[in-house]
């Protein structure tokens, strides 16, 4: 294969996994050609911070990024699917958070993040860890389903803010990693808001 052909195709791989960001500023598109504005591969895997500019980001739309080694989403979220997120409350697990260790405390609440329009995600179920499948829309995986993230492993739902339901293999909530939101409309992935 040609020079010119190898970074075709890779252009292509690129492209194609971050198929749903649509021109975002994401991670994944950034690190290939602008590795020099980010930590070293060391420092990444200690935990440095990742930042993500949301301002092209449309509702239903989502990021993805790595974090000490694990993926993280950064979701924009509809009218709708917010909305969504009181009337479910009576069929989760653990509606109000109250598993301390999946999320911050700053993340305490129905939405489950600083900015109720932002969600930031560890995308690993935790039953088994299968990655579920993003299916923000309402009716999307069947008539009863309000939008949130589907495993497809054995079967566990959660809702828009990542709030598992009850009867389903999963124990508990998607993790929410520390995360604070810039004025700019960035946001910092692996740091604390009082870190600012
Ligand atoms: S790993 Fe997700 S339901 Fe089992």
């Amino acid at each position: 294969m040609s020079e010119d052909n190898a970074n075709n195709s890779r252009r292509r791989f690129l492209t194609g996994a971050v198929g749903v960001v649509g021109g975002v500023g994401a991670a994944y598109v950034a690190v290939p050609f602008l590795a020099y504005w980010n930590p070293s591969a060391r420092t990444r895997a200690a935990g440095a911070p990742v930042e993500v500019d949301t301002s092209t980001l449309q509702p239903g739309q989502k990021v993805n990024l790595t974090w000490r080694g694990q993926p993280v989403w950064v979701i924009r979220r509809s009218e709708a699917a917010l909305d969504a997120l009181a009337a479910n409350s009576d069929r989760l697990s653990d509606p109000s958070s109250a598993v301390a260790s999946q999320q911050p405390a700053y993340a305490q609440n129905e939405h489950r993040s600083i900015n109720p329009e932002f969600f930031v995600v560890v995308p690993i179920c935790t039953h088994l860890g299968c990655i579920p499948s993003f299916m923000p829309q309402a009716g999307s995986l069947d008539t009863n389903w309000p939008g949130g993230f589907f495993c497809p492993c054995h079967g566990s739902r959660f809702d828009n803010a990542g709030r598992v339901y009850a009867g389903v293999p999963a124990p508990t909530n998607l993790q929410v990693p520390p995360h604070r939101v810039v004025d700019n409309g960035t946001i910092v992935v692996g740091e604390d808001p009082e870190a600012a």
